[in-house]
């Protein structure tokens, strides 16, 4: 839908503090599954019994399999070409930050610098009982902690933990200066992540391939697919900055 997205390329360069907001669906064009939409992650396994502070303690090798397979799939995905585009925006100071649920890393992969991350990160490692930092390597061959033989875990926010407050703090300040708030792939269905984008008294845009129940909330609603109309946004404003 051109006029949506020359609009929104026009708001960009209008805008003195444009953040964007991604979900899981930032990352499924590289391969990655989301978790609610058909094929997501939350229609093959029920979340309470992998993503719970509960499994971690009673059901380890269930919850080291589940992370194990998602360790696996960064192994062989990749950013895609929207995450570049996003890189390049910062780049060109057209974007201020990135705020993201997804724990893939695939934003800092890419280049973006200014990101933060609500969810933690599959990428680091640690000890459950002692704190002890470790590595993928180890926690994929279910090692125990080297210090105190206690069971390794991902650095994310499980269901019954509080996000990182720093983070929450510091992504409340970007959305509090923002006059634009992007929200990309995201079913805003997780709180509290899904009011940030909410509290921005600028303009709000969503770009999701299906419509969510917060959509009449925004100004702009553009449906398809993050990386097209990414890439149509991006095209669009290299031709007009020229
Ligand atoms: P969830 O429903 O648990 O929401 C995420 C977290 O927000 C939960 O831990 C919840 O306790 C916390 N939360 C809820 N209300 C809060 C409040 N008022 N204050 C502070 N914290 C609050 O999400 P989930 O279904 O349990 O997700 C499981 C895991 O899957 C998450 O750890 C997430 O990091 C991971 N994940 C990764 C990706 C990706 O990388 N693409 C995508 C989705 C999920
Ligand atoms: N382009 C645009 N939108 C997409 C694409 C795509 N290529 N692929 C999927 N989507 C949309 C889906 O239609 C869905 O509405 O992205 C949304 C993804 O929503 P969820 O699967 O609910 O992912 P997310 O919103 O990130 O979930 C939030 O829930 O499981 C927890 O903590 C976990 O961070 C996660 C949180």
């Amino acid at each position: 839908d051109l006029e949506k997205v020359e609009r929104l390329g026009e708001w960009i360069l209008e805008s003195t503090h444009t953040v964007v907001f991604t979900g899981a669906g930032m990352s499924t064009e590289s391969g990655i599954p989301d978790f609610r939409s058909k094929e997501g992650w939350w229609n093959k396994i029920d979340p309470m019994t992998v993503s719970t502070i509960d499994a971690l303690e009673n059901e380890y090798d269930l919850f080291q399999a589940f992370y194990s397979l998602r360790l696996g799939d960064l192994k062989t995905c990749r950013p895609h070409k929207g995450h570049t585009i996003l890189a390049d925006l910062e780049q060109q100071k057209l974007i201020s930050a990135v705020i993201t649920q997804n724990v893939d890393g695939f934003h800092q992969n890419a280049g973006n610098e200014n990101v933060y991350e609500l969810h933690g990160s599959l990428r680091s490692i640690f000890c459950s009982k002692c704190g002890h930092a470790s590595n993928e390597d180890a926690f994929v061959h279910t090692k125990p902690c080297i210090k105190c033989k206690g069971h390794l875990r991902p650095d994310i926010i499980l269901f019954g933990e509080l996000l990182p407050q720093e983070v929450w703090g510091d992504a409340m300040k970007e959305i509090e200066q923002s006059d634009l708030v992007i929200v990309i792939g995201s079913s805003l269905q997780v709180a509290p992540a899904n009011e940030l984008p909410f509290l921005t008294s600028g303009r709000k845009v969503v770009i999701n391939n299906e419509s969510t129940l917060l959509h009449n909330q925004f100004d702009l609603q553009i449906e398809g697919n993050a990386g097209d109309i990414l890439q149509n946004v991006h095209k669009y404003i290299l031709e007009v900055g020229k």
